[in-house]
C-alpha cells in the first residue's frame, strides 16, 4: 500500500501566513507493522491555529514538528490492521494521525495528551462530527463558556471570531443557556450568518464597524462574559466595556498568533474597577470531563437542534490551504478536510 503525506519543509517566519510553501506532499510505502502498532486510514483531518505553532520555530506550548517530519494534526480514521490487542480492524478512532492518508500508531506510547488515541465505540455519521462539535472544538466552547466564563441565563456574552470553529459552538451554547449573545466577526456575510442561522442576537463586523461604539450601544450595562478567541486590539476594546464582576475568558489570541508583537492590553485596570476576572484555559485540562459536553451536544445534533457548522475541504491536498484559512478568515465554521469517505 502507498501513503501520501505532507511533511514540514520550512518554518513560517514571524508574521508570515502559513501555507503550501512550508510543506511538501510526498508518496511512500506504508511500512509493515511491528507488535503493538496499528495502521489507521485517515477519513478526515481537523485544523487548529496551534498547528502553526507546531510548525514555527518560535517558543510555544507544544513540542515542535521537526523539518522533514509528517505535519502533526488530529483526525478521525478507521483501523485497517492491528497488532495491538486493544484495537481491531474496523474500529473508528480519533487520534493524532498527522497530515497523511495512513498513520502507523503505537497506542501504548500515545499517552493522554495531544497524541492520545480515542476509540469511538458509537460514532456519529458523518465522522467529521468527532473533529468538530463532538471533538476538541465542542469541548473548548463548553468548558470555556460554562466553567471558566460561568455564563448564566440573561447575561450578556460577547464572543470574538464568532463565525469560526469554537465561536460557532459557543454562540449556540450561550443562546441555549438563555444568554444575550453578540458575535464579533470579520465580514458582513458572517454577521448575517451568525444572526440568521446560529441565533446570535447581534453581530459586529470588526473590519467595518466602530467596535467600541457598537459594544457601548449593544451592551449598555456592560459585558458579563467576553469569550475571546482573538486577543490584541479587540480584547483591549472589550476591556473598556465590562459589567461588574465580568469574566474574560482567554481561549485564544489568533490576531497575534503569527508572531506579531503584542501591545497591551492597556485597559486592564478595568479588571480592578469592575472586580472582573480574566482567565486563560487549556481544553486538554478538562479531557476527563469531555463527555459532560459531548453527551448533550450529541443529543442536540441527533435532534437536528444544533448546527454542526462544518466547513469541509475535499482532499488531503487542501490541508495547507485549510490551515491558512483560519488566519485569513476565509473559513466559515469548523474548518476540516475530508481525506476519504466514511467507512
Ligand atoms: N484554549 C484552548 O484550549 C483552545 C482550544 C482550541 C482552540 N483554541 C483557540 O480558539 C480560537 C478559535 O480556534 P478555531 O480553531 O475555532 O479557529 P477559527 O475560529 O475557526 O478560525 C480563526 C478565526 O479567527 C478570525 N481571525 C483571524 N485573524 C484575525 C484577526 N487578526 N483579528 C480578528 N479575528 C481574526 C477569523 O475570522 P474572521 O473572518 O471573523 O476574522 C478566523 O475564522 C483560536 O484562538 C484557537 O487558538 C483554544
Amino acid at each position: 500500500m502507498r501513503n501520501r503525506a505532507w511533511t514540514l519543509t520550512a518554518h513560517p517566519e514571524p508574521g508570515e501566513l502559513i501555507g503550501k510553501r512550508h510543506f511538501a506532499l510526498a508518496e511512500s510505502d506504508v511500512p509493515a507493522l511491528s507488535d503493538g502498532q496499528i495502521l489507521v486510514r485517515t477519513v478526515a483531518l481537523g485544523t487548529s491555529p496551534a498547528q502553526r505553532a507546531y510548525a514555527s520555530s518560535a517558543p510555544a506550548m507544544h513540542p515542535k514538528v521537526p523539518l522533514g517530519a509528517v505535519m502533526r494534526g488530529r483526525g478521525v480514521g478507521v483501523v485497517v490492521q492491528s497488532k495491538d490487542r486493544q484495537f481491531h480492524s474496523g474500529d473508528i478512532v480519533e487520534a493524532s494521525l498527522g497530515w497523511q492518508e495512513f498513520a502507523v500508531l503505537t497506542p501504548a506510547h500515545a499517552g493522554d495528551g495531544i497524541l492520545r488515541i480515542a476509540k469511538l465505540p458509537n460514532p456519529m455519521r458523518p465522522l467529521t462530527r468527532h473533529l468538530g462539535v463532538l471533538g476538541g472544538t465542542g469541548a473548548t466552547a463548553w468548558f470555556g463558556l460554562f466553567e471558566v466564563g460561568q455564563a448564566k441565563p440573561d447575561e450578556t456574552v460577547v464572543i470574538s471570531a464568532a463565525a469560526g470553529g469554537v465561536g460557532t459552538v459557543a454562540v449556540q451554547l450561550a443562546k441555549r443557556r438563555g444568554c444575550r449573545v453578540i458575535g464579533i466577526v470579520g465580514s458582513d456575510a458572517k454577521a448575517r450568518w451568525i444572526t440568521s442561522a446560529l441565533g446570535a442576537d447581534a453581530a459586529i463586523d470588526y473590519k467595518h464597524d466602530d467596535v467600541a461604539q457598537r459594544l457601548r450601544e449593544l451592551c449598555p450595562d456592560g459585558i458579563d462574559v467576553y469569550f475571546d478567541n482573538v486577543g490584541g486590539a479587540l480584547l483591549d476594546i472589550a476591556l473598556t466595556n465590562l459589567a461588574l464582576h465580568a469574566r474574560v475568558v482567554i481561549c485564544g489570541f489568533i490576531s497575534t498568533a503569527q508572531g506579531e508583537v503584542i501591545a497591551g492590553p492597556k485597559h486592564y485596570p478595568n479588571l480592578l474597577r469592575k472586580r472582573a476576572r480574566m482567565e486563560g484555559f487549556f481544553v486538554m485540562d478538562y479531557l476527563a470531563r469531555w463527555d459532560e459536553a459531548h453527551r448533550p451536544l450529541r443529543r442536540w445534533l441527533d435532534e437536528g437542534a444544533f448546527d454542526p457548522a462544518e466547513d469541509v475541504e475535499q482532499g488531503l491536498e487542501r490541508m495547507p490551504d485549510a490551515l491558512a484559512s483560519l488566519f485569513t478568515g476565509a473559513n466559515c465554521g469548523i474548518k476540516l478536510c475530508r481525506v476519504a469517505a466514511d467507512p
